[in-house]
């Protein structure tokens, strides 16, 4: 089977590297994709905003899967335009998408069918807002409704902070994305991703990870989209997440097909585990990034075959996912600068990173003139597995030290939470 995967960052250059792996794997082709794709696929150039032009690119190529990696498009309604043209497509519709594309939806969602979150007031004015905020108390949770590339939450200390990120908000510091805002309570705890497969009917549980979202070490400074992850995260129990399954994640896919808005693809929880049981931060529609690579490093199953099942809705006829064991631990490589405006153009060399069994995955790379260079924030993101996290962390690192990249930084704490509980138990 031919199979268009759409995106360019180091999810999709882990998913492309996966799905080569199978067996029923014939062509793939990636749009845009990144120079590390180019050793499993063939790059391409389409608007995936265009869905008349990828519908007829799937069409001319006789594609028989397309894998939509980002949420843009998702939003947009891509995988519904594929599915009226008959293509198979891995993601969920315009409709179920809405469970990352409005923060107020989701939020209405968890109120409907009782899932732990949360306690929120929905606001369309700045008048509103400040009058909700007596509401709460410090600190204060502000989330812009619509898309806003993991950069629409604000968290404030104090009650003038937060009248100012409101203000900021409603002027439209994230566009129209910050034209509704959601104010919600503070929940105290740690955090942990988890991703299951759906087709609408059938879940399975695929794995837990943690990221690292801000850009220094001992999480200081600003956000990210992510510098490192680790996968599995032990802090999400087998007893936690039974109850985040049961809780969380099953009563959202029934309530999404019970109210004609079926959920296919990949649900990925953001969780904060408080002292009285798991809580739905937010949803993601698409795998993380970067918790995507350690997922695939520690995939056993063929993911063609996972992906298909979920598309056709047979994820109960096939055998769950298999997962390895091991700890898989990623850590970025970013470009100074980042996540301002990072410095592009500076040269990378790989070395012999991957000389013992690691993996590096491309995101903001390009080739100029036979030479490997930074193209974007987060550049590379350099990939292990060990037994335990430690061994993980250990064998990350070597490879991050075999690399070559004069302009580049990265966090050198990815998994010291996990690290230290292995030290002291
Ligand atoms: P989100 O984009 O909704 O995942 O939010 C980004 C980050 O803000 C999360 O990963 C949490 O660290 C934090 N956050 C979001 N909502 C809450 C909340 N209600 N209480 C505490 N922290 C939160
Ligand atoms: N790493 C966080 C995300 O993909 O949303």
């Amino acid at each position: 089977m031919n199979i268009l995967l759409l995106g360019s960052g180091g999810r999709e250059h882990a998913l492309a590297w996966k799905l080569a792996q199978s067996p029923s794997c014939d062509k793939l082709w990636a749009s845009p994709g990144n120079p590390g794709m180019e050793e499993c696929a063939t790059c391409i150039a389409l608007d995936s905003g265009d869905h008349d032009a990828v519908v007829a690119f799937c069409g001319e190529n006789d594609i028989g899967l397309v894998v939509i990696g980002p949420e843009v498009p998702l939003v947009e309604g891509l995988a519904d335009a594929l599915r009226a043209a008959g293509i198979r497509a891995f993601g969920p519709s315009k409709a179920a998408a809405q469970l990352e594309g409005s923060k107020a939806f989701t939020k209405e969602l968890c109120e409907r069918a009782k899932i732990p979150t949360a306690k929120f007031i929905r606001c369309t004015s700045l008048e509103a807002a400040w009058g909700a905020l007596k509401k709460f108390d410090a600190p204060f949770v502000l989330k812009a409704d619509g898309l806003a590339a993991g950069k629409g939450v604000v968290i404030a200390e104090t009650r003038e902070d937060a009248q100012e990120a409101l203000s900021e908000m409603f002027d439209g510091k994230f566009g129209s994305a910050g034209a509704e805002v959601v104010i919600e309570q503070f929940l105290k705890g740690e955090e942990a991703s988890f991703f299951a497969l759906t087709d609408g009917e059938t879940i399975v549980p695929l794995a837990s990870a943690q990221d690292h979202k801000r850009v220094g070490d001992g999480d200081e400074g600003p956000n990210t989209g992510g510098m490192g992850a680790y996968s599995p995260a032990p802090v999400l129990t087998d007893a936690l997440r039974e109850q985040a399954m049961r809780e969380i994640i099953e009563p959202t896919v029934r309530t999404m097909r019970e109210e004609g808005m079926p959920y296919s693809g990949v649900l990925y929880a953001g969780l904060m585990l408080t002292k009285s049981g798991p809580q739905l931060i937010e949803y993601n529609v698409r795998f993380g990034d970067p918790e995507c690579q350690v997922l695939m490093m520690r995939l056993e199953s063929d993911l063609v075959e996972l992906m298909l099942a979920c598309a056709e809705g047979r994820l109960g006829e096939i055998e769950t996912p298999k997962m390895s064991g091991d700890f898989a631990l990623t850590v970025v490589m970013a470009a100074e600068g980042y996540p301002g405006t990072p410095k592009k153009g500076g040269s990378i060399d790989l070395g012999e990173a991957e000389a013992n069994g690691a993996k590096v995955f491309h995101a903001g790379t390009k080739r100029e003139d036979g030479q490997l260079v930074a193209n974007g924030g987060r550049v590379l993101n350099v990939t292990a597995k060990g037994s335990t996290a430690t061994d993980a962390q250990r064998n990350a690192y070597e490879a991050v030290d075999a690399i070559d990249f004069a302009d580049g930084f990265c966090r050198r704490d990815i998994g010291q939470r996990e690290v230290r509980r292995e030290r002291h138990g």
